[in-house]
């Protein structure tokens, strides 16, 4: 009988063990910000994770010197080798990840 209610709480433990580390890896992910997630998908196979990758002539977002309403322009209808992002990316996404982009740089 006591074995049973021994493995009973082992079982509890790790259950409760279990959903609190769930919980906790929810949090991680609500810290990175939605622009953050946007660049992620949409930016870094040219951008690079830092900005500087400068893949197929895309330019080096750390020293970037458009202003916020430049890189939302450019980042909504695109230029050169960048294509725009209006059809896959609301406003409201675009400047979070103009947002994201300004974090990238050196020169805030
Ligand atoms: C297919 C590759 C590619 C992807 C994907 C891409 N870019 Fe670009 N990006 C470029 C290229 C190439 C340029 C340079 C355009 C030019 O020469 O006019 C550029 C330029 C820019 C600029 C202007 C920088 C400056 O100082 O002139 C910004 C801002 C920018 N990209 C942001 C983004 C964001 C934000 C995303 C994701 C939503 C993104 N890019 C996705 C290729 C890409």
């Amino acid at each position: 009988m006591r074995n049973v209610v021994l493995a009973v709480l082992v079982a509890l433990i790790a259950l409760v063990a279990c959903s609190a580390s769930g919980s906790s890896s929810m949090e991680q992910k609500q810290v990175a910000t939605p622009g953050e997630n946007i660049y992620k998908n949409q930016c870094v196979m040219c951008h690079g994770r830092k900005g500087d990758l400068n893949l197929s002539g895309a330019k080096d977002l750390t020293i970037s010197t458009l202003s916020e309403e430049e890189m939302i322009a450019v980042v909504t209808h695109g230029r050169g080798g960048m294509i725009g992002y209006n059809m896959t990316l609301s406003q409201e996404q675009i400047k979070e990840v103009v947002n994201h982009v300004r974090t990238l740089h050196v020169v805030q």
